[in-house]
């Protein structure tokens, strides 16, 4: 009897405290957009975000095309039931941009007053560097409330361990690899693979020890003609092997690398771009899960008036952090496994 009337109390406290939310919060009607290179798992995001709301009587605006829809007025009411079977697809139905027009200040004062037109009281944005960047500005200059969901697969952004989106590629591009290693083996080739990461080589680092590369290529160190040389060539090496490049780690990419090393390394060669996509495909369980629980704490973050953040994960546990700082401070790789990896590939 005594647990039923502590269970009874317990629901009343929760809508007490709803009800309380909803009365004090100054956010009755956001709008989410994704914006940049797409992730999977931005979908899940999305629908944390709806239906965080929705349990809060807020009201969502979806903005299309990122910040060219922020511009173009291209906004789309979302309720609980627009945001069902999304979970497990890659991509954004919400689509997304990368905007030129949003990096001028015209662009953005066009966005910000069909925003305020709309009634919209504050935003999340889903996106990489690009995006928190665009956030900042339209905050700094609108003084429009912001938290952002870290997504992209590159896991680039300072103030979360991981981004959503990362696990699903860096799985994608391991699944690659393992394939390509079995005709690797067969000729005894050398196989130069890119991954992507323009800026970061964190999918490089963990494709790359996950995937047993002989050598891994990041932006993070300086490139090395002659170490790669070295591990491909040393004891009369006549055995397939795999190199695992980020884009942004050799002038000229994987093609141009090869062609070079291939005056010293005398094993046939070929070069696999894995490209975009590790950009596609269904979300992994951790980065749904991820995506839920950063896409929910962005929208109660938002009610409990936090702004110009972004919601991230650090062991274990969400933290806002300020928003110029995900783009502004460099979060690097881990060096411990640069080094692991130059000893697992002896
Ligand atoms: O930022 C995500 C990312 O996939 C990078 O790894 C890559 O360099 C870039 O986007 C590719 O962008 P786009 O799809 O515009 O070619």
């Amino acid at each position: 009897m005594s647990e039923r009337i502590l269970c009874i109390f317990f629901v009343q406290m929760v809508n007490f405290k709803r009800f309380l939310k909803e009365i004090m919060s100054k956010i009755k009607k956001i709008g989410v957009y994704t914006s940049g290179g797409d992730a999977p798992g931005m979908n899940a995001a999305l629908r944390a975000i709806v239906r965080t709301a929705a349990y809060n009587s807020v009201e969502v605006l979806g903005i299309q095309h990122g910040y060219n829809g922020m511009i173009k007025g291209d906004f789309v009411p979302m309720g609980p039931r627009s945001v069902s079977n999304i979970i497990q697809r890659g991509g954004t139905i919400l689509k997304t941009a990368r905007s030129s027009e949003f990096m001028t200040r015209e662009g953005r004062a066009k966005a910000a007053a069909n925003l305020k037109a709309q009634g919209i009281d504050g935003l999340v944005a889903i996106g990489g560097n690009g995006t928190f960047q665009g956030a900042t500005l339209l905050h700094d200059e609108h003084a429009i409330p912001t938290v952002g969901v870290p997504g992209t697969i590159d896991n680039d952004l300072y103030g979360t361990d991981f981004t959503v989106g990362y696990d699903t590629a860096i799985n994608t591009a391991v699944e690659s690899i393992d394939k390509i290693r079995d005709t690797a083996d067969a000729h005894d080739r050398v196989f130069y693979v890119e991954v992507m990461g323009r800026d970061s080589g964190f999918i490089a680092l963990d494709v790359g020890i996950a995937g047993g590369a002989e050598y891994i290529a990041i932006p993070e160190i300086e490139e090395n003609f002659e170490a790669i040389r070295q591990k491909l060539t040393t004891g009369g090496r006549q055995r397939s092997s795999i190199v695992v490049i980020a884009e942004g780690s050799f002038n000229g990419g994987a093609v141009d690398l090869a062609r070079r090393m291939s005056e010293f390394v005398h094993l046939h060669y070929r070069v696999t771009v894995l490209g975009h996509i590790q950009r596609g495909g269904s979300p992994s369980a951790r980065d749904r899960v991820l995506a839920a629980k950063l896409g929910s704490a962005a929208v109660e973050g938002l009610l409990h008036g936090e702004t110009n953040v972004m919601a991230g994960e650090i062991n274990g546990k969400v933290v806002m952090t300020p928003m110029r700082d995900t783009w502004e401070k460099k979060k690097g790789v881990d060096n411990s496994l640069v080094q692991l990896s130059q000893i697992l590939s002896i």
